[in-house]
């Protein structure tokens, strides 16, 4: 009897072990296509060779993966189990081999990463410098605001987030790396710019035109005036710095905005900044990861490389 039981369960571990790698790739492009012909167009086959290798794994594990209702592919229970099998084992080999590339010091392989909208201020410098020194990563970059992000880290998305107000109620290791300074902006010639010191009140009579609710500059902003038991006037609500600027500039409100947006227009006078009490509102830059993510190599250069970052930036100053 015990010998039985093991022979059996040793024949169906046989059983999962003969699909070949090849046939679990095709498998899972159909799995993830829903389709036999897209697969084969993705994979660069015909479209009889994926279904025979398809059909081949079917067998080998010795029961249907694929259902055909109408014209639409459907995965059975044991196609779902396989597909995730397969995904699995593909994202292991893919961090088997940036490792021991790795240990063979090559520095390649992806990297997701994902910024704050103002954020990308500075990271598209940021990734110039990287890409210069690793030239065979290749980078995803996606750039939203904050409220997307934590749902992208909540999700495990990215391999990496920059980032201004980690959320507190994810498990997130967070590490600050430079200062955010958010400062007020006037159109030149404002009447409050000649003023040496702004008083809070004073800021209560103007209007501001502020980024969407989901943004981290607004929080902060939100809270800054409420610590000071201060409301301030909005009078438009919008999801870029850029259209900020614009609007700032035509002389249609302050705005609070990330110093990081407006180095340009400081300097050639396009935009001045207003000297106000509490101003700037003191913030800094986070580089976030879910605690449990095992990082890959590649990120692990990236998170050594941001941390580093400063340091460089005012070193090639
Ligand atoms: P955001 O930037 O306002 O573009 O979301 C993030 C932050 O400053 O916290």
């Amino acid at each position: 009897m015990i010998i039985y039981y093991r022979h059996h369960k040793e024949y169906y571990i046989l059983k999962l072990m003969k699909p070949t790698l090849h046939q679990l790739r095709i498998f899972r492009t159909v799995a993830k296509l829903k389709s036999y012909t897209h697969a084969a167009a993705e994979l660069h086959l015909s479209q009889p060779a994926v279904s025979m290798q398809v059909k081949e794994l079917q067998q080998t594990v010795g029961v249907p993966l694929i259902e055909q209702l109408g014209k639409k592919l459907y995965l059975t229970e044991a196609g779902e189990t396989i597909y995730h099998c397969a995904i699995e084992i593909a994202r292991r080999l893919n961090e088997a081999g940036e490792t021991i590339d790795h240990l063979h010091g090559i520095k390649r392989g992806r990297l997701k990463i994902s910024v704050a909208t103002t954020a990308s201020y500075f990271v598209s410098r940021m990734l110039a410098r990287f890409a210069d020194l690793y030239p065979e990563v290749s980078i995803t970059l996606d750039v939203t605001n904050r409220q997307s992000l934590m749902s992208q880290l909540a999700n495990n998305e990215p391999d990496l987030v920059i980032m201004g107000e980690p959320p507190t109620d994810q498990d997130l290791i967070a590490q600050s790396f430079m200062d955010n300074p958010l400062v007020i902006i006037a159109a030149p010639g404002h009447a409050l710019a000649k003023k040496s010191s702004v008083k809070i009140a004073e800021l209560a009579n103007q209007t501001f035109v502020i980024r969407e609710k989901g943004s981290g500059t607004r929080a902060a902003i939100e809270r800054f005036f409420s610590a000071a038991g201060a409301e301030i006037k909005t009078t438009m609500e919008m999801t870029s710095n850029e259209a900020i600027k614009q609007t700032v500039q035509a002389g249609l409100g302050l705005g609070i905005v990330s110093s990081y947006t407006v180095e340009l227009e400081i300097e050639t006078g396009n935009l001045t900044q207003i000297k106000a009490k509490g101003f700037p509102i003191m913030r800094k830059w986070y580089l976030v990861q879910r605690a449990s993510k095992r990082l890959s190599p590649v990120a692990n250069l990236f998170e050594s490389f941001v941390l580093q970052y400063k340091r460089v930036d005012t070193a090639n100053a």
